[in-house]
């Protein structure tokens, strides 16, 4: 870590001890507990799951495969990290506790995890303990109090500056994968081997990849999650969507491209009118805008684009009030990102409680909150031809709002998505996509 990172980094520290302090205030609670998690074994077998850290414990620490440890926080004391580090010559063992993070913490290393027992607070009644139910140890049990949990939850959107920092370093390693697999599809690579030209450019693997990569030719763009990796280049390769992203110290970027074989032709000129949508979608991230006007206004812009090329046969107002124009970008415009891909309380009133509710017919909308400075969201708008839904709109009353002939003609290239991370700021938002694209040069 560098000196300037390790200084963002103890303010980040400070931000969350003063959010738990006042978290825990709310509870009527004095501790805070948090175990890292555990491994999962699958069922009738002896191999475990992936590990995926608890991300209460990933907001303190930059520890991300570290199973078994605990963190513990008293509001007025320094906090306290239990550092499991087993004997164990089976597996690699976690390495002993170093780098800019120690300094700020009590470490007690433990050779088992039962060792913890005697490190965390005695008085148990008086711990918010947030985790899973399989994090229990003992008489600790996850307990999970809701004040204690909506309060962090709801303010652990808005990042600290170092946490925009790991996320602008989680987008330089996707960018380089990102530009490896475009290469690899211009190369005529199948979707399996542009898989693994993004890892190794992005050098990450699964475990470290904050989602698996879709990763998709031709029609199975219009497929949204998509995740089959086909061993083999269709015979006639006509178009690319690829969306992978990169984790930094347990943040994560999550990034969206979609090329055309052909640069001349006419898909790569609606993927063209797609991308100059969005790059003006995100300069609507800002301080005091609701996120679902955002949503709502990508309807109408996306209809715009489809009117401009021919499918709609109606205005794009009509479209967006028939519903029609959900045909051809049937989810949200993106989420809050950081910790998660899908960052937690998206839809949260306040940090007491509530719910905002979505707009009415938009069901797969992942935040309605206002943006405020400090919050990070993907703008991801797409436009697809998807089977399943032409042919209910084929069917039903608003048919004639489209031009069948054109969607034929169209329909192989699959779709669209374009997705980037924005920071909502107190002036002009910063985008860390493209900015870590134009890093690359
Ligand atoms: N990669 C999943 C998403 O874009 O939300
Ligand atoms: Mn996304
Ligand atoms: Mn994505």
């Amino acid at each position: 870590m560098t000196a300037d990172l390790a200084i963002l980094y103890a303010e980040h520290l400070v931000v969350l001890q003063t959010r738990t302090a006042v978290a825990l205030e709310r509870a009527g609670l004095d501790h805070l507990v948090v175990p890292s998690g555990t491994l999962h074994y699958q069922a009738f077998d002896d191999r475990d799951y992936p590990y995926a850290v608890n991300p209460q414990f990933k907001a303190w620490l930059p520890l991300t495969r570290n199973p078994g440890s605990w963190l513990v926080f008293t509001p007025g004391s320094r906090p306290k990290v239990i550092y499991l580090q087993p004997h164990d010559y089976w597996h690699v063992v976690p390495e002993a506790p170093g780098g800019a993070w120690v300094e700020h913490f009590d470490v007690v290393v433990i050779r088992t995890a039962e060792e913890a027992l005697s490190y965390l607070p005695a008085d148990r009644a008086r711990c918010a303990i947030l985790g899973e139910a399989q994090s229990a140890l003992a008489d600790v049990v996850p307990n999970n109090p809701p004040a204690v949990v909506r309060y962090l939850d709801y303010h652990r959107a808005f990042k600290t500056p170092y946490e925009i920092e790991m996320m602008r370093i989680a987008t330089q390693s996707g960018v380089r994968g990102h530009r490896a697999a475009e290469a690899a599809f211009r190369a005529g690579a199948s979707e399996f081997d542009i898989h693994f030209a993004y890892c190794i450019a992005a050098r990450q693997d699964a475990l470290d990849l904050p989602y698996n990569n879709i990763v998709a030719l031709n029609t199975h763009g219009a497929v949204l999650h998509y995740m089959l990796l086909d061993r083999a280049p269709p015979g006639h390769i006509r178009s690319f969507l690829i969306d992978a992203g990169a984790s930094h110290a347990g943040y994560a970027c999550d990034i969206t491209r979609t090329y055309s074989y052909d640069p001349g032709d006419e898909f790569q000129s609606l993927i063209d009118a797609v991308d100059t949508a969005q790059r003006a979608m995100c300069t609507q991230v800002r301080a005091g805008m609701d996120y679902r006007q955002l949503h709502l206004d990508a309807h109408l812009a996306l209809a715009s684009v489809l009117k401009d090329f021919g499918v709609l046969k109606v205005s794009p107002e009509s479209a967006v009030a028939t519903g029609v124009s959900g045909t051809f970008f049937p989810h949200g415009i993106g989420h809050g990102i950081g910790l998660q891909v899908h960052e937690v309380a998206g839809f949260a009133a306040s940090d007491t409680g509530g719910t905002l509710p979505k707009p009415e017919g938009h069901p797969y909308l992942r935040l309605t909150r206002e943006l405020q400075p400090g919050m990070v969201v993907t703008i991801e708008p797409g436009i697809y031809f998807i089977d399943m839904l032409l042919e209910e709109l084929r069917k039903g009353e608003h048919a004639s709002a489209v031009d069948w002939p054109r969607v034929d003609a169209l329909r192989p290239f699959g779709g669209i998505r374009i997705e980037d991370d924005v920071v909502c700021t107190h002036a002009d938002p910063q985008n860390l996509t493209r900015e870590g694209f134009a890093a690359l040069g």
